[in-house]
């Protein structure tokens, strides 16, 4: 199937490149005079503009642009050949000009564009849209019927390349890849009507109105990204302070994030959940600070009253936690991290389900950590026997789902040869 693929693959994009530049080439955009000219040349800059400084989605692999709507608009109002030469070259950023991507890559992806903008005029006018005026409702219908058609034909090449290089069906390709980013582009249609009104009103230079708040969004979310830095490095400074005042459990905090992050993966949670649970993770000891030095430092088996004292370490941190808005619920899951499934843990006795899902997760990352790692008063396990600690304590200590999906953690992390 993939050797089969490499020469379809191959073939295809050959094919798309080939029919891009041709109708790259049998469309040349005409003016009737230098302003006309300056005008394109205004819009093909906007266009450029804007790829230049797409606004990257955080933790997401897109990045949002007024492209689509501009190219639309330049269509509409100068005609398919404009439209054509401008989605097709304007958008070319600056990875593909640097040689970061194959020039026969650069070559498809410029062929797709130019084939959904041709695609798009032809559906335009077969709907009855004129092209220098956008009138109401017919224009209004084609402009529509258009971009719809430019986002479907996009998709479906774009599915085809993916189906070829990954060995996928199409329809599998469709449904993981492609139709869950279609709606967003339906957010695009009416700001594309918008432009070509504005523009039609108040001529192209308006334009430069819809990159105000692209240039806002991209600014708060600059912000939001060194916010959410902040935080990382204060819970990362915070955790370090916890684990300096015990010299065993040095990186105990890092290791145990690090161990919750994998297992909430593992376990299909969403990214904003897993990043919390990593933040809590960090801050789960985060008690301790309020733990006498005599105790924390004591070398030998604690005494009753001892350990009784250090097991408020769980409650203390929950309280340290309480009105840090940006972990919600996470100040009960280190209340809970001690809990067991069987209902013998501390601080409430909770048993089951009753305990939050991330404070089993977190109990059974802080375990791992405790056991493959040398304390005083034990030797380290290796992964191996770690695992089988692991499945004699399911559904007792652990939460056995928690379990299962821990082994195949431990199962990833052998394979790595750690
Ligand atoms: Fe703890
Ligand atoms: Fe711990």
């Amino acid at each position: 199937m993939k050797s089969n693929g490499g020469f379809f693959k191959q073939a295809y994009i050959y094919a798309v490149s080939a029919i891009g530049a041709w109708i790259l080439f049998t469309n040349l955009p005409t003016f009737r005079d230098t302003s006309h000219l300056a005008e394109f040349l205004f819009m093909f800059a906007l266009v450029a503009i804007g790829e230049i400084a797409p606004v990257t989605i955080p933790r997401g692999s897109g990045t949002v642009s007024v492209s689509p709507p501009m190219n639309y608009t330049v269509t509409v109002l100068y005609g398919p050949e404009a439209g054509i030469w401008v989605n097709t070259l304007a958008t070319l950023r600056k990875r593909d000009l640097s040689g970061q991507v194959p020039l026969r890559l650069v070559l498809f992806n410029r062929g797709m564009l130019a084939i959904s903008m041709f695609m798009f005029s032809k559906a335009y006018q077969a709907v009855g849209g004129h092209f220098g005026t956008l009138g109401w409702p017919r224009g209004y219908m084609a402009f529509l019927t258009a971009a719809i058609v430019d986002t479907l034909c996009n998709a479906l090449q774009f599915a085809i390349y993916f189906s070829l290089d990954s060995g996928m069906s199409l329809r599998g390709v469709w449904r993981l890849n492609i139709q869950w980013t279609l709606p967003s582009m339906l957010a695009l249609y009416p700001l594309g009507i918008l432009m070509v009104l504005v523009a039609q009103e108040g001529g192209p230079f308006l334009l430069t109105l819809f990159y105000l708040p692209l240039l806002t969004m991209k600014y708060s979310l600059n912000k939001y990204i060194e916010l959410r830095a902040a935080y990382q490095e204060m819970a990362g400074a915070l955790s370090n302070a916890i684990d300096a005042r015990d010299a065993y459990t040095r990186g105990h905090s890092e290791r145990v994030a690090e161990y919750a992050a994998l297992l909430a993966k593992e376990m299909k949670f969403s990214e904003d959940r897993i990043e919390l649970i990593r933040y809590v993770g960090l801050l789960h000891d985060v008690g301790k600070i309020g733990i006498r030095d005599a105790i924390m430092k004591k070398q030998g088996a604690y005494t009753y009253e001892e350990y009784e004292e250090m097991k408020t370490h769980a409650k203390i941190g929950a309280q340290m936690l309480e009105g840090m808005k940006f972990i919600g619920k996470g100040q009960d899951w280190v209340k809970y991290h001690h809990e067991r499934w069987d209902g013998q843990g501390f601080p409430d006795g909770l048993k089951g389900e009753e305990i939050p899902i991330e404070a089993r997760i977190i109990a059974c990352a802080d375990s791992f950590d405790a056991m493959t790692t040398d304390r005083p008063y034990k030797a380290k396990l290796t992964l191996a026997e770690a695992k089988e600690e692991l499945k004699r304590c399911a559904g007792t200590q652990f939460d056995p789902a928690v379990v299962k999906a821990m082994l195949k953690v431990v199962d990833r992390m052998i394979a790595q040869g750690k």
